[in-house]
């Protein structure tokens, strides 16, 4: 139903300033009834990070910021939801405009600066949302303006880890000055380990994933998978938004805005790094494939550059909820004309080929 309101909506969000759209969209979400899922076809079906996920076409970090509509955006069709990113104490982010809409690149740039209501605030609601079904995760962070950056981690953890399935650190968002910085060995090593111990005291049951960059030089990526795994992290998130600007860029006036990139143009590099990640840690860390995905095709694509899960948001501007719903049924038809029994055994299957693949 909400699927088809969209194509109906959507001219009228568009005329808007894209900040102010997506506010109107959070709050008509949160408007309507709450609906209970369809339930998925059984080949969608995957087991992953110690939990079965219905379907692996999950949302990503950045689209419910204060985990105020999860269970309406589960009753879509997401086979799971990342709320967040959440830091300690509130903090406005930086100045409006801060979102632009790429329309002719199916494109999205934005430097929200971690905006958010603060931790006190969303564990409230996921709290209040305990007990239904579902499977949530929230993307955490670190204040513009903290003194130590590592402690802000460990207290979104303590708070949110037993309030949800998996908890995303982030520190690869390039709006908040510095926080790429925390991807460097001794730091990334230090922080993941408080992270895994913070996690480890309260609910030993919550995932802990890492959620990477795509600028980042093969050089790092070897020394953060290593981190991740010798600290014990669950599974690594490929990837956050780019700084960089691809040539082939035709909404060339907004490109130079400055923000992370997300959308179509983020998919090749994206799809990329996460192909190169499965080949250095192979099952042993599950992925969750993020950047660009607009359709069956691209999900898929994902799925065999080594993704166990997949997310999506900046397409979700341009198409509208419907989207879901026709990604699941494409992966079903990809599926069937494969003779694959299941998601899992085309996990990373064309890794090789996709590390390398042009664009
Ligand atoms: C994001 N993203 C993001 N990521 C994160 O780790 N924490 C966050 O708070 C946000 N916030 C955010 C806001 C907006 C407006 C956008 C468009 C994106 C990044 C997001 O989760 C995802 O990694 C990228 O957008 C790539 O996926 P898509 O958009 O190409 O499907």
């Amino acid at each position: 139903m909400i699927g088809a309101l969209f194509p109906l909506a959507k001219p009228l969000l568009h005329r808007l300033d894209a900040e102010t759209a997506h506010n109107l969209t959070l709050r008509g979400l949160s408007a309507l009834p709450v609906l209970d899922p369809r339930a998925d076809d059984p080949r969608l079906e995957i087991e992953v990070l110690g939990r079965r996920f219905p379907n692996p076409v999950g949302l990503a970090a950045g689209f419910d910021k204060g985990a105020e509509v999860p269970d309406a955006l589960l009753g879509l069709g997401f086979g799971f939801v990342e709320v967040g990113g959440v830091v300690p104490k509130a903090q406005p982010g930086n100045p409006r405009p801060r979102v632009f809409r790429l329309t002719r690149d199916g494109a999205v740039i934005n430097r929200y600066g971690l905006n958010s209501e603060g931790l006190d605030v969303v564990r409230a609601r996921l709290a209040a949302r305990q007990g239904r079904p579902g499977r949530i995760g929230v993307n955490i962070g670190a204040n513009k303006d903290s003194t130590n950056r590592l402690a802000d981690y460990v207290t979104c953890t303590r708070a949110l880890a037993p309030l949800v399935d998996f908890v995303t650190v982030n520190v690869s968002s390039p709006n908040t000055p510095g926080l790429r910085d925390l991807q460097g060995e001794a730091f990334l090593d230090e922080l993941l380990a408080r992270v895994v111990d913070a996690r480890d005291a309260v609910h030993p049951a919550t995932a802990i994933l890492l959620k990477i960059a795509p600028d980042i030089t093969l050089a790092s990526l070897d020394a953060m998978t290593a981190t991740a795994q010798r600290r014990g992290v669950s599974g690594l998130v490929v990837s956050n938004t780019t700084i960089a600007r691809p040539e082939s860029l035709r909404d060339t006036a907004l490109a130079r805005e400055t923000g992370g990139l997300s959308g179509r143009p983020l998919f090749a590099a994206s799809t990329r790094l996460l192909a190169e990640t499965y080949l250095r840690v192979g099952a042993s860390l599950p992925l969750i494939g993020v950047g660009g995905i607009d359709s069956a095709e691209t999900a898929w694509t994902k799925i065999r550059a080594g993704a166990s899960l997949v997310q999506l948001y900046s397409s979700l501007v341009y198409a509208g909820p419907g989207l879901i719903p026709e990604i699941k049924r494409g992966l079903v038809a990809h599926l069937k004309a494969d003779h694959a029994t299941s998601l899992a055994s085309v996990v990373g299957r064309d890794a090789s080929s996709l590390a390398t693949m042009a664009g």
